[in-house]
């Protein structure tokens, strides 16, 4: 029998309203992802990368269209539910989502076991594991005020993946890593699609991921305003 998408995008469109312009960021955007692969979204700074991963996360609601995750419609969810789902299913590793700047390495990549409820000493023993596999052991104790950028980004992917979910929403992972780093996570990321089994959904500009990916979805800039006054049935429909 053939498998079932895991999440699913119906005719999905982001606008974004201000005071007098409305900004077309995509429309007509339809996707069907599978358990079994390994996504990569890729277009420019500006393509709506983030936005997306937003949407697919339920961290940011379409303007219209269904977003589908294991069948149900995450645009009609309550927070509550939302979350929990969210917490079930997904490994979240977004630009906005920052690390809490106070809180150790350690601590941070702790902290979706503790809103999951894990007892501490099971806690102890993934966050470790997930640190030794991403090449952080040694830096548990460290503030992440104190990190670079790269090693940030590598707490972020750590946290992203401690929980061991079915499905990581990775956005642009490797923005601020070094090339040997990158190829790094690169094979990580193969692994934990290729052995684990995961579905992967990761936004780059580069081509190094693309290349692994199992299906590549570009963006394209094409943002499009127009006054807030204006009829919305006046505008021009966008598409692939
Ligand atoms: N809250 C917002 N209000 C208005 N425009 C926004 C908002 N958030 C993002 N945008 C615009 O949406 C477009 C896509 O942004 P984004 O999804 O961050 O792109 P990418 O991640 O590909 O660089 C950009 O033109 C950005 O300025
Ligand atoms: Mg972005």
């Amino acid at each position: 029998m053939p498998e079932k998408p895991i999440i699913r995008l119906i005719d999905v469109e982001k606008v974004y309203r201000t005071e007098d312009e409305v900004i077309l960021i995509f429309n007509g955007l339809s996707l069907d992802i599978y358990p079994n692969d390994f996504l990569v979204i890729t277009g420019s700074t500006g393509s709506g990368k983030t936005t997306l991963m937003n949407i697919i996360a339920g961290l940011d609601r379409p303007s219209s269209g269904m977003v589908l995750v294991n069948g149900v419609d995450i645009t009609k969810l309550s927070e509550d539910k939302l979350s929990r789902l969210r917490a079930k299913l997904m490994g979240i590793s977004l630009q906005s989502q920052s690390l809490l700047p106070n809180l150790t390495v350690y601590e941070n990549v702790e902290l979706p076991l503790i809103a999951r409820g894990v007892p501490p000493r099971k806690r102890a023993e993934m966050v470790e594991q997930v640190l030794d596999v991403i090449g952080l052991l040694g830096k548990g104790y460290r503030r992440i005020e104190r990190l670079s950028f790269g090693e940030r980004q590598c707490v972020s992917i750590a946290r992203a993946l401690v929980t061991d979910p079915p499905i990581l929403v990775l956005d642009e992972p490797t923005q601020h890593l070094d090339p040997m780093t990158t190829e790094f996570i690169i094979s990580l990321l193969r692994g934990l699609h290729m052995r684990k089994g995961k579905t992967l959904i990761v936004t780059t500009r580069t081509r190094k991921l693309a290349d692994v990916a199992t299906k590549v979805l570009q963006l394209r800039k094409r943002s499009f305003r127009y006054p807030a006054s204006e009829d919305r049935a006046a505008s021009p429909r966008l598409s692939e």
